[in-house]
């Protein structure tokens, strides 16, 4: 049977509205790592979307690695959060948060002088952002390997604070160069113990967060974002198609809620051959694509097939209605560069929509 964006679909035992997905996207409009009221009016404005995922969300004090981010392990950020899963909700949306853990890609200064932990001790090329600008990235400290056990167990504390404040399930963000993805690829992880080497062996931290996830929240509300080919963080690997393959069929069969896959690179950077069809083929359950996608080339992906929901970034953040405009047809906002990360209301909760 065929389907088109604004079918309808069930993912974590709920019918979403259509497949449309909003992206997570960063915004650093959290003061003291807290979501806000005005993340809540943000998220709820977008409700139209059939699912959302939220900004990524720190597991930790030390999964910190921008200014004005939310984290999602204490009772105030919990709280935080609570306002936005109601008012998503409210509006008849579903809404995934988005866990996240930096990595390499922080800096000391969000750590009282402490370095950034990695897999191993490699710096990634380029420059961290920290609440005094731009520095640049540090050496991090390779995770001694009793410590990555404490590790998975943030993840699986940030989950049941996730479901505690309300949200439908999470995501696992394993993708765009940050501490997952930098135990996935080789340009980063020169490991060579059970979290090194081996396809299995760095995988084996994302599959073992996946377990700890998916036993205390269920699998069926846990989705995985990975970005086979983005170079974005310095990242690189020696055969990324390999690689994926690997964590798509190391995926399958868990009843997993999705696999959110980054289909491009965020630098421009990525000119060799990638088959993202691999991916869809290998993994078994529901296929969220993103990357780039228009309209057309959106009910073109659903209606073969080739994808069940396509994740939409900065046309969600420039236009609140965007389902209800893909509908009509109609045009759509611009994107304003200068408002994407941080400040107020300007650039977040403004942009109009078709009525206004
Ligand atoms: C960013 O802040 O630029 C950013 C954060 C998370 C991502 C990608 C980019 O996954």
């Amino acid at each position: 049977m065929s389907h088109d964006i604004f079918s309808n679909i069930e993912l974590a035992g709920h019918t979403l509205i259509n497949r449309m997905a909003m992206a997570p996207m960063t915004r650093n409009r959290a003061p003291d790592n807290i979501a806000t009221a005005m993340m809540a009016e943000y998220y709820a404005q977008r409700a139209g979307a059939g699912l959302i995922i939220t900004e990524g969300a720190q597991v930790s004090e030390q999964a910190v690695g921008y200014p004005a981010t939310p984290g999602i392990y204490t009772q105030a950020q919990l709280k935080g959060w609570k306002q936005v899963t109601d008012a998503v909700h409210e509006k008849g949306s579903r809404i995934f948060a988005q866990l996240w853990h930096c990595g390499r890609i922080s800096h000391p200064d969000y750590h009282a002088g402490e370095l950034p932990v990695a897999p191993s001790a490699i710096a990634a090329a380029g420059d961290a952002f920290t609440y005094e600008g731009l520095k640049p990235f540090v050496t991090p400290r390779a995770l001694e390997a009793e410590e990555i056990a404490g590790i998975v167990d943030e993840y699986r504390h940030a989950a049941a604070f996730a479901i505690e404040a309300g949200f439908d399930g999470v995501e696992i963000h394993a993708a765009n160069g940050y501490l997952i993805d930098q135990f996935i690829r080789d340009g980063s992880n020169r490991r060579t113990d059970r979290h090194g080497g081996s396809l299995e062996n760095r995988t084996r931290l994302l599959m073992e967060i996946v377990a700890a996830v998916g036993g205390e929240i269920d699998h069926d509300k846990v989705g995985v974002r990975i970005s086979p080919i983005n170079a974005f963080n310095d990242m690189s690997d020696s055969d990324p198609q390999a690689t994926f393959n690997h964590v798509a069929v190391s995926l399958s069969g868990l009843g997993l809620a999705y696999l959110h896959v980054v289909e491009v690179s965020m630098t421009g950077e990525a000119s060799f051959d990638f088959d993202v069809g691999q991916l869809r083929e290998r993994f078994d359950g529901i296929y969220i694509a993103n990357g780039a996608y228009d309209q057309p080339r959106a009910q073109q992906t659903i209606s073969s097939g080739d994808a069940d929901m396509i994740a939409f970034g900065i046309p969600f953040l420039a236009n609140p209605d965007l389902p209800e405009r893909f509908r009509l047809n109609a045009e759509l906002n611009e994107a304003d560069q200068a408002t994407f990360y941080g400040g107020d209301v300007h650039g977040y909760t403004d942009y109009p929509t078709l009525e206004a």
